[in-house]
């Protein structure tokens, strides 16, 4: 692991600043940054320009402000372009309630907007308003799809407001504002130093030359797992079935398309991993016997015999302990989900497993979203709303590190008992 996780030392963060009565709370927070040793950028609206100055920005970052998306940086490049393709992380700080609609929405007319829109740089919002606009549902609402986009929300505190009332509104403090950005970066950086290995897709069991037994998993759910640990560092074997979306860049791919290559590949991999992730659906049966001609139709019916596949994941919660990686599996089950995912816990020997449903009005194969619930050798952990597949990803690992590290710590000698103080 690195030492300095969490430190801004070199990470380029834009700020964003719209017009809201709390602009002058971003100087403070462009300055903290700053001192962390960040490289800051600001973009401001139009409005936020009423409310401090690009020159105040620029005289404490030594650099442009960005306040006109049409604006042209010194080398003719696009300068909102330029900023968001080169952010580590995007604050805006305060958000007004306008600000927040037009993210939700996609909007990108001004500079921050622009930049916000064009980046895939995690980004924070810190909003800023009066309480009624805070708390009216289209504000919620909008909160709720930044959510969704994967953005962090730095909720605004309770205080006096620039209406004269008290309420909820008031912008966070930039110290808190601070922690979340640098918590963003302690997180990118969590699972540097571990072999991840995770599956994914499905499988395909052979009948003939042509034909196949096999499943609607899309790979999604497996492969947005296997990004969110490359992105925080991990070195990451994606064990590839059949999928419908590309395997990431960035991480070892081997393809095992059918049950007795996911097998060889899973069980081969296993023991150098320290994490495994079986996100893939293996097909449970295949036919006795593969014809290698193909099957021509005759006068009647066709009937083929299926045997069990062999149960790779409780073959790997089977490995001697010290050889055997964190292991978490998943159950897709039409009915009794939680009975059926803490029974398959318990007798398969996993350290973890997320259950999710299939079959019902929504159905989590080949979605974009996922709505689980994580048990552990506790009981339920987690049972997160419905989620884009990455976001159930990040809090899978979130989960996972956890876990890995408190079950890895190295043990501390006991201390004697202090005496009580009086
Ligand atoms: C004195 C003053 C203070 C304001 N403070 C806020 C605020 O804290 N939050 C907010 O959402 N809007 C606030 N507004 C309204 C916004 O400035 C207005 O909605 C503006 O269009 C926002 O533009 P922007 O989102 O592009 O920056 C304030 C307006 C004035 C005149």
């Amino acid at each position: 692991m690195t030492e300095d996780r969490g430190s801004l030392a070199g990470r380029r963060v834009v700020v964003g600043v719209s017009g809201s009565i709390a602009a002058y709370k971003a100087v403070s927070l462009v300055r903290l940054l700053a001192e962390r040793g960040a490289i800051v950028d600001v973009a401001m609206t139009p409005a936020a320009t009423e409310f401090v100055t690009p020159l105040t920005f620029a005289s404490l970052t030594h650099r442009r402000v960005v306040d006109d998306v049409m604006a042209l940086d010194a080398d003719s490049q696009i300068a909102h372009v330029e900023l968001a393709e080169g952010a580590d992380a995007i604050v805006i700080a305060p958000a007004t309630a306008n600000l927040l609609a037009e993210l939700a929405a996609g909007n990108a007319g001004n500079a921050v907007t622009a930049i916000a829109l064009a980046s895939r740089a995690p980004l924070v919002v810190a909003p800023a308003m009066d309480a009624g606009m805070w708390t009216h549902p289209a504000t919620q609402r909008n909160i709720e799809t930044l959510r969704g986009f994967g953005h962090r929300v730095v909720e605004p505190e309770v205080g006096a407001l620039a209406s004269g009332l008290t309420g909820v509104g008031r912008l966070a403090e930039p110290d808190s504002i601070v922690e979340v950005v640098e918590r963003l970066f302690a997180r990118a950086g969590d699972l540097e130093g571990l072999q991840v290995v995770v599956s994914a897709g499905g499988t395909r069991e052979p009948i003939d030359p042509v034909r196949f037994i096999g499943n609607r998993s899309s790979g999604k759910m497996g492969v947005a797992i296997a990004e969110a640990a490359r992105d925080r560092g991990a070195s990451v074997t994606l064990i590839a079935g059949v999928m419908s979306v590309p395997p990431p860049r960035g991480v070892s791919v081997v393809d095992a398309s059918t049950a007795a290559a996911m097998r060889q590949a899973v069980l081969r991999s296993a023991s150098g991993a320290d994490v495994l992730v079986m996100a893939a659906a293996v097909a449970d049966f295949a036919p006795k016997r593969a014809s290698s001609s193909k099957i021509k139709r005759g006068g009647g019916d066709l009937q083929i015999d299926l045997v069990a596949n062999p149960d790779i994941i409780a073959e790997v919660g089977e490995m001697a302990d010290g050889t055997r990686p964190f292991l978490v599996g998943f159950a897709a089950e039409s009915d009794e989900l939680e009975a059926n995912a803490r029974s398959k816990l318990r007798d398969k020997g996993l350290d973890l497993i997320v259950g999710n449903k299939v079959g019902g009005p929504f159905d989590a194969i080949g979605s974009d979203e996922n709505k689980v619930i994580v048990f552990g050798a506790e009981g339920e952990l987690s049972d997160w709303p419905m989620l884009p597949k990455r976001q159930v990803a990040e809090r899978l690992w979130d989960l996972i590190v956890d876990r890995y590290r408190k079950a890895h710590a190295p043990e501390r000698p006991e201390r004697p008992a202090r005496s009580r103080r009086r």
